[in-house]
């Protein structure tokens, strides 16, 4: 007897996906955020609608993988936990990163990167990123390097904040900027926005993947530009070891590999922003975080309790909301068998608002974090940063540079919120957190 099917979605559960998940994600922007769209997003809660309807689809279909009815390509929806599990443990193969989605998008500016590279290749590129990122290691080689760099990219952003009266987004990401062109390429770098504006450009066309053409000279002239950064190998900079580390692995196209930290480097300050809205609102949670400061003995380098603040940021407004996959061949479930060539979709932010599974699933809970080992909870997946083989390798990275910029922010600042965001300690917090409206009053210390 043949193997039946994976269940299949009817035509308007397959419409409420499109119009309530895919449509507002893309919108956004997956590449690079279109600011008025996620204004709003925010405003009309299309976020928190998303995730109803997910929960909707599931309630009337079983755990699946659900087969969305869609012309021209099979698509599968992951509902069940377990099953968010078996599709990240079992990446890149059957699993593979490299959706076709996800190559068109990312071709724009980075076609050999490791994330939409297969076969050996693939592993070749992504054991040079987990040399160069250090991923295994919480403090990364070069943390006594980066951090003065965090230090003093922070105080200077809260001396033109106590100038403006106003700590706001784009004094933040021109600071944020200088603090990844520093880490990246070094010092010299710092001012060189020529660089980031690159990118900038190419990954707005990738928001358009296969529906815009490529700016081929732009991309060649940007890989040149980092080609001549690896070289110049600045000591102290992630540059350096990628320049050291690269001739060790054959075909790994080391230049294209640094765009994806670039790029990546973004959410990892949207994350920061927003977390410090919360640590604005949450005098609870801001005071363990100083007091974390007040007792460390690691000059920043490991603060446990602010790196799970930006993980729980994360996980109440996720940076990558779809983790995309692709079948190499057909995989058997329980439920039926899903077709080579197959799309696999997790929606994460269903999984990290599930009221029904989650404890405080829409309060900020950072403890939550500091139980396990930054993966899930109680079993349960939470997944900012993926999971499996293909987990973000610059996740501790982020953690450590991110929480280091927090630690400086909330040190010797008290920063009370002016935007018209509500974020109520006892209240349900918002699917959306619009972190180009956030605003800040920044004041010493103790005299707010
Ligand atoms: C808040 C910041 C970040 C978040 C939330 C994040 C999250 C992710 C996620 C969800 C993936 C996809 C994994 C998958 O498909 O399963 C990924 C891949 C990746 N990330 Fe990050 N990332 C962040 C920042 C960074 C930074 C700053 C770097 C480098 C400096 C980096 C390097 C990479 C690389 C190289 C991959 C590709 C891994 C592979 O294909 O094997 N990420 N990240």
């Amino acid at each position: 007897m043949g193997i039946s099917r994976l269940p299949k979605a009817s035509l308007l559960d397959t419409a409420l996906f499109a119009g309530a998940v895919f449509l507002p994600t893309f919108a956004k922007g997956p590449i690079i955020r279109r600011p008025r769209v996620v204004a709003l997003v925010e405003r009309f809660r299309l976020d928190d609608r998303a995730v109803d309807a997910v929960c909707r689809i599931h309630s009337r279909n079983p755990e699946g993988p659900l087969l969305l009815r869609l012309p021209l390509r099979h698509q599968a929806l992951i509902l069940a936990p377990g099953h968010v599990d078996t599709v990240l443990n079992m990446s890149p193969d059957p699993f593979s990163p490299a959706s076709a989605e996800k190559r068109a998008a990312l071709t724009h500016f980075q076609p050999n990167n490791v994330l939409i590279s297969t076969g050996p290749i693939r592993s070749v590129r992504r054991a040079l990123q987990e040399q160069v990122l250090d991923t295994d290691h919480p403090i990364h080689l070069l943390a006594d390097a980066f951090l003065p760099v965090v230090r003093e990219e922070m105080d200077e952003l809260l001396a033109t904040a106590a100038e403006r009266g106003e700590l706001i987004w784009k004094d933040f990401l021109a600071a944020w900027y200088r603090v990844v062109r520093r880490v990246v390429f070094g010092d010299h770098a710092r001012d060189d926005s020529e660089l980031t504006d690159m990118i900038v450009q190419l990954r707005r066309n990738g928001n358009w993947a296969f529906l815009r053409p490529q700016q081929k000279k732009l991309r060649a002239k940007f890989l040149a530009r980092i080609t001549e950064e690896l070289a110049r190998a600045e000591e102290g900079s992630l540059a350096s070891v990628m320049a050291a580390r690269a001739p060790r692995f054959e075909g790994a196209a080391p230049a294209e590999q640094v765009p994806q930290w670039l790029f990546a480097f973004d959410p990892a300050g949207m994350a920061t922003f927003r977390a410090l809205a919360v640590l604005a609102t949450h005098p609870e949670a801001r005071s363990r975080a100083r007091q974390e400061l007040h007792d460390d003995g690691s000059s920043r380098s490991f603060l446990p309790y602010l790196r799970s603040c930006v993980l729980e940021a994360l996980r109440l407004w996720p940076t990558t909301p779809l983790i995309l996959r692709q079948t190499t061949r057909p995989v058997e479930w329980e439920d039926g068998m899903m077709p080579a060539k197959c799309g696999v979709l997790i929606f994460a932010p269903y999984f990290h608002r599930d009221e029904r599974n989650l404890p405080r699933a829409h309060q900020f809970a950072p403890e939550r974090w500091l139980d396990d080992d930054g993966g899930d909870s109680d079993g349960w997946p939470l997944v900012p940063f993926s999971d499996g083989p293909v987990v973000c390798p610059g996740k501790q990275l982020v953690l450590l540079l991110t929480s280091a910029a927090l630690a400086q922010l909330i040190d010797r600042t008290d920063l009370h919120l002016t935007s018209r965001h509500r974020l109520d300690p006892q209240g349900r917090l918002p699917g959306t957190l619009d972190n180009y409206s956030l605003r800040f009053a920044p004041s010493p210390r103790g005299e707010g």
